[in-house]
């Protein structure tokens, strides 16, 4: 689904615009595009006049996470960081986009058993062989403890080291989640991590309303959401866990919107003639959302965060 908010935000005409997974479409055969055929934005791939709020909402998301995380890793290795670790890889296509950039770097993509063999059969049938500097983890977040993980794969917790944890800590539960962060606490000082997330308050949300659309069908598909940050205390939570936050915010705030979503004429990427895509909710929960609004800052983040020197 995501990959397919990638693919969808690639095609756009205008580059500043244009989701830069260039390879996101290459992975989604029919295969994977029937899989996602009940998802409005798997079917915005093969039916362009689709328009529901979430193939349009997706592909605003993908676009902001795709773009910060692509400038972060850019400036990770220009920084001196010589490790780049993919937790949760799913259909990530880094190690093959950036393979130039991450020449000389050891890369590991660290994902449970069944994903990534699935994840590793796609890549090479639609990209070719793997990079020679790209390792496979597999880890459970839920179970295994990743530091070990990743020193047994040849990973070295002395080298400054980039680690994505994108799109995946609302699958995994609290402990899991504290878990692995400590375990990345652990890497060399000045290593960074970037992080989306959502909040408790979010969580609760969708719980209260589990017959929203996309939530129903990540029920349905056995994967629902059950993490989430405490609700305006972000960076507190990461400061605990032995990050120092370098950039926290909303992908729906001013400064996403600013940053990652308006053209060069001042126009904004997914905005309609009516204001920004919304999806149908109930009265009832309208106002859910609006009290959830007075007391999250972010139902959706992103993070940077540097591991602490201690
Ligand atoms: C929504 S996908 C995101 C994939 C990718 N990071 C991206 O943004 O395209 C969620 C990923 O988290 C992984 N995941 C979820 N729970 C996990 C767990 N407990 N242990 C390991 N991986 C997990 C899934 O296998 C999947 O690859």
């Amino acid at each position: 689904m995501v990959a397919a908010g990638r693919a969808f935000g690639a095609r756009e005409a205008d580059p500043a615009m244009r989701n830069p997974d260039s390879l996101a479409e290459k992975l989604l055969g029919p295969e994977e595009l029937a899989l996602i055929q009940q998802h409005p934005i798997g079917r915005a791939l093969t039916n362009p006049t689709e328009s529901a709020y979430e193939a349009v909402g997706t592909a605003v998301m993908m676009l902001v996470r795709t773009k910060f995380i692509d400038e972060k890793l850019r400036q990770a290795i220009a920084g001196g960081a010589r490790q780049y670790v993919i937790l949760g890889a799913g259909f990530d296509t880094r190690a093959y986009r950036f393979a130039d950039l991450l020449d000389g770097l050891r890369v590991f993509e660290v994902d449970s058993g069944a994903t990534q063999s699935y994840k590793r059969r796609r890549a090479e049938a639609a990209l070719g062989s793997p990079p020679s500097n790209l390792t496979y983890v597999t880890v459970d977040f839920n179970r295994d403890k990743l530091m070990e993980a990743l020193v047994r794969a040849g990973f070295d917790p002395a080298i400054k080291t980039f680690f994505t944890w994108e799109g995946v800590c609302m699958y995994v539960a609290e402990e899991g989640v504290t878990e692995t962060l400590r375990a990345m606490a652990q890497a060399a000082p000045g290593s960074t991590l970037v992080m989306d997330y959502t909040t408790r308050g979010a969580i609760d949300f969708m719980m209260q309303f589990p017959e929203l659309g996309p939530l129903k069908l990540l029920n349905e598909w056995g994967e629902p959401w059950v993490f989430g940050l405490p609700d305006g205390q972000e960076r507190e939570f990461f400061e605990t866990l032995g990050f120092e936050p370098r950039e926290v915010f909303s992908m729906f705030s001013k400064e996403a919107v600013q940053r990652y979503l308006t053209r060069a004429d001042g126009t904004i990427f997914g905005m309609r003639a009516g204001g920004p895509p919304r999806p149908q909710l109930s009265p009832e929960a309208q106002a859910a959302a609006a009290e959830l609004a007075k007391k999250s800052s972010a139902f959706y983040g992103i993070a940077e965060l540097t591991v602490t020197v201690s």
